[in-house]
C-alpha cells in the first residue's frame, strides 16, 4: 500500500470513535483530509467540528460540514490529528503544517485524542523529525540561541507564517528523551507561543496504518 492509501485507511479507521450528532475536534495535514472525506461520507452526519487550521476549515467546509468556533465550545469528546512522529508513550511531534498551536488548544478541549498516523511516523524516541515551534518574531534569535545551547540547530522555516501570523522554528539535532520536560522547558521560554511536543496533550489511541492493516496502540 502507498502511503496515500495507509493516511486514506487510518482515516477512515478514525471514524469508530466519532459520534453521530457530536461535534468533533479536527486537526490539520494529509491524513486529517482523508478523515475529513470519511467524516463527509457517514451516513449520519456530526453536529459539527472545531477546527484546528485555515485548511481544515476550508476542506470542512468544501464538505458540507458546519465548522464551530472553538470559543463556542466548552468540551468535546474526541480530538483527531495527525503527528509527524509518535512513540510508544503516545507523546507526539507536531507542526510540520505550522497548525501546532491550534492544533493543541482544540485538543486541550477534548477527552480524547485519537491519533491517526502512517506507520513511517512511528518512533523509538521523538526528535528525527525537526521539532517545529511557534515564536513571536521578535524574540525568533534568543529562542534560537537557546535551542543552540542545548544542542540543537535551529532554523526558521522559510516563506511560512502561522495562521496566528507567526514564524515557524524548527530545531533538528534534539533526541527527546524527557518529552514533558522539554515540552515544560521550552513553553517557559519568552515569546515562545507553542512547542510542537505534544506530551501533556499526548494521544490516548493511535491508529496506524501499516501493510497488514489499522494496528491501535492505547495509551
Ligand atoms: C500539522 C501537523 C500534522 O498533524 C502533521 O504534520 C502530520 O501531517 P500529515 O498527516 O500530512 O503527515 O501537526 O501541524
Amino acid at each position: 500500500m502507498t502511503q496515500d492509501e495507509l493516511k486514506a485507511l487510518v482515516g477512515q479507521a478514525a471514524l469508530q470513535y466519532v459520534t453521530p450528532g457530536d461535534i468533533v475536534g479536527v486537526g490539520t495535514g494529509s491524513t486529517v483530509d482523508k478523515f475529513i472525506d470519511a467524516l463527509a461520507s457517514m451516513p449520519q452526519a456530526v453536529a459539527g467540528a472545531v477546527s484546528s487550521s485555515v485548511r481544515s476549515t476550508q476542506r470542512l467546509l468544501a464538505c458540507g460540514i458546519p465548522v464551530i468556533e472553538a470559543t463556542e465550545v466548552q468540551h468535546l469528546s474526541v480530538y483527531i490529528d495527525g503527528a509527524d512522529e509518535i512513540d510508544h508513550r503516545g507523546h507526539m511531534i507536531k507542526g510540520g503544517g505550522a497548525a501546532l498551536t491550534r492544533e493543541k488548544i482544540v485538543a486541550d478541549l477534548a477527552d480524547r485524542f485519537v491519533c491517526i498516523a502512517d506507520e513511517s511516523k512511528w518512533v523509538q524516541t521523538l526528535g528525527q523529525f525537526p521539532l517545529p515551534v511557534e515564536v513571536i518574531q521578535m524574540a525568533v534569535p534568543q529562542v534560537m540561541r537557546r535551542f543552540a545551547a542545548l544542542g540543537g540547530q535551529a532554523q526558521v522555516r522559510a516563506g511560512v507564517l502561522t495562521d496566528n501570523g507567526h514564524p515557524i522554528v524548527d530545531v533538528r539535532g534534539l533526541a527527546i528523551t524527557d518529552p514533558l520536560a522539554l515540552e515544560m522547558e521550552v513553553n517557559q521560554w519568552p515569546g515562545v507561543v507553542t512547542v510542537g511536543i505534544f506530551a501533556r496533550h499526548r494521544a490516548s489511541v493511535c491508529l496506524l496504518g501499516t501493510a497488514q492493516g489499522v494496528r491501535t496502540h492505547t495509551f
